[in-house]
């Protein structure tokens, strides 16, 4: 290849990357994390409170969690080997999808290397099918939240559907989806509703109950039904009585839901929950489980240990000490006069400062002060609702939360 005038072009991409201040690539490096109960992230040998985690109940720490993971990794090695169908199945993921499917009260349920493969997967696959010889019939009609995660998008990009087939509805907007399904009743045999959990830049959900209501409706008025996919990769293991996410909190559920190991659950890997014909399907269609390695044993035996562990006394306090720091933290926010940009019940908690600029020097005064929060703008969020979100955890104590508030209510 001619490299000298591609690598002009890239770097001159690079340039815009950086002069617009989106950059991404310059990330800090944690060099490891202070002794529990409050984990500090050690950040150039300076202690940094973490406000920006997804380890919602601070189970990356966990004694059992490490115990597990050290124990399977000696008696399976370190890594996979191979992919699961050449090598075979270790104990550890067929163990790991059975306490899955157990926990969402599902048939089964499949592992895949994170939720933005299993997304890619299950929005494929049950699209399209993996092969030219699949025949699910005609293509689907493809109704998605106008918020859904980046790999929801890639998944239904992935498909190739033409533009017609792909409709987006506002956020929340029951009456815009039902519309849709409405319309497409004739057009179309069969449709497939996505939807996030928990959405991760305001903490916010959707009614699962009111879309199930509708999502029922239709299904009969297309040949083939209707799907509900519901990505609850934030809500599972946050919220909820028993840390069952979404579902739990509005009564309703998924026909398959996806979930991560790698926020709450305090591992890595991502799984698709479901009926039995439709987890049999995806182990035969999903490329990102065929040709791809699944988790190590090591993070395969953690996830079980959380997964196991929210069941248990232990997890049920942790999950009952988020709940209560969520609480706190609001409370005190809102007696010094703070802002919340949603009503969120989730650890995600957005304060809204409403201007770029000010959310920015916010949070770099806060990381000088040595507390790591994030700062979300436009195009993330609409223009005038910039917000600085928080991440709460279990692990966090009130001093740490008290230091926090102070800060912010003297920077207002
Ligand atoms: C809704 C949603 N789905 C999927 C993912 C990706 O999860 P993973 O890191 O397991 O790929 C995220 C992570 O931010 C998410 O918020």
């Amino acid at each position: 290849m001619s490299g000298s005038n591609f690598n002009k072009l890239l770097y001159q991409e690079i340039k815009r990357i950086d002069k617009i201040k989106v950059t991404k690539r310059k990330e800090k490096i944690i060099s490891g994390f202070s002794a529990t109960p409050s984990p500090k992230a050690n950040i150039g040998g300076k202690y940094y409170h973490v406000f920006n985690s997804n380890d919602y109940l601070g189970l990356r720490l966990h004694p059992q969690l490490l115990k597990a993971e050290r124990n399977t990794s000696e008696k399976f090695g370190t890594g996979p080997g191979a992919v699961r169908f050449i090598s075979g199945t270790l104990e550890v993921h067929r163990q790991l999808e059975s306490a899955v499917a157990r926990f969402h009260k599902r048939d089964d349920a499949i592992v895949f290397s994170s939720a933005f493969a299993a997304n890619l997967a299950a929005i494929f696959c049950f699209i399209k099918g993996q092969s030219k010889d699949t025949n699910l019939g005609e293509l689907p009609l493809v109704i998605s939240d106008e918020l859904n995660h980046r790999s929801i998008i890639d998944g239904i990009r992935l498909s190739g559907l033409p533009g017609e087939n792909k409709l987006v509805y506002r956020h929340l907007d029951y009456d815009h989806l039902k519309d849709i399904l409405n319309n497409g009743r004739k057009k179309y045999k069969r449709a497939i509703v996505i939807t996030d959990g928990i959405f991760s830049m305001l903490g916010e959900y959707p009614d699962l109950k009111k879309m199930r209501r509708i999502i029922d409706l239709y299904d009969s008025k297309y040949d083939l039904g209707v799907l509900f996919l519901v990505d609850d990769s934030h809500g599972v293991g946050a919220v909820g009585n028993n840390g069952r996410g979404v579902e739990e909190i509005t009564g309703a559920g998924a026909d398959l839901l996806v979930g991560t190991f790698g926020k709450a659950f305090g591992s890595d890997g991502g799984y698709v929950a479901g009926n039995r014909i439709f987890i049999d399907y995806l182990r035969e269609s999903s490329a990102t489980y065929i040709y791809s390695n699944s988790i190590t044993p090591g993070t395969a035996a953690a996830a079980l240990c959380a997964v196991k562990l929210l069941d248990r006394p232990a997890g049920k306090k942790l999950l009952r000490k988020l709940e209560n720091n969520i609480r706190y933290f609001r409370k005190i926010c809102l007696k010094q006069g703070l802002q919340f940009a949603s009503d969120s019940v989730h650890p995600i908690q957005p304060l809204l400062i409403g201007d770029p600029l000010k959310a920015r020097k916010l949070v770099d005064k806060l990381f000088d002060n040595y507390i790591l929060t994030t700062n979300i703008s436009y195009p993330v969020v609409p223009k005038g609702h910039d917000e600085i979100r928080i991440q709460l955890s279990a692990v966090h104590d009130r001093k740490d939360i008290d230091r926090l508030v102070k800060f912010l209510s003297l920077n207002k």
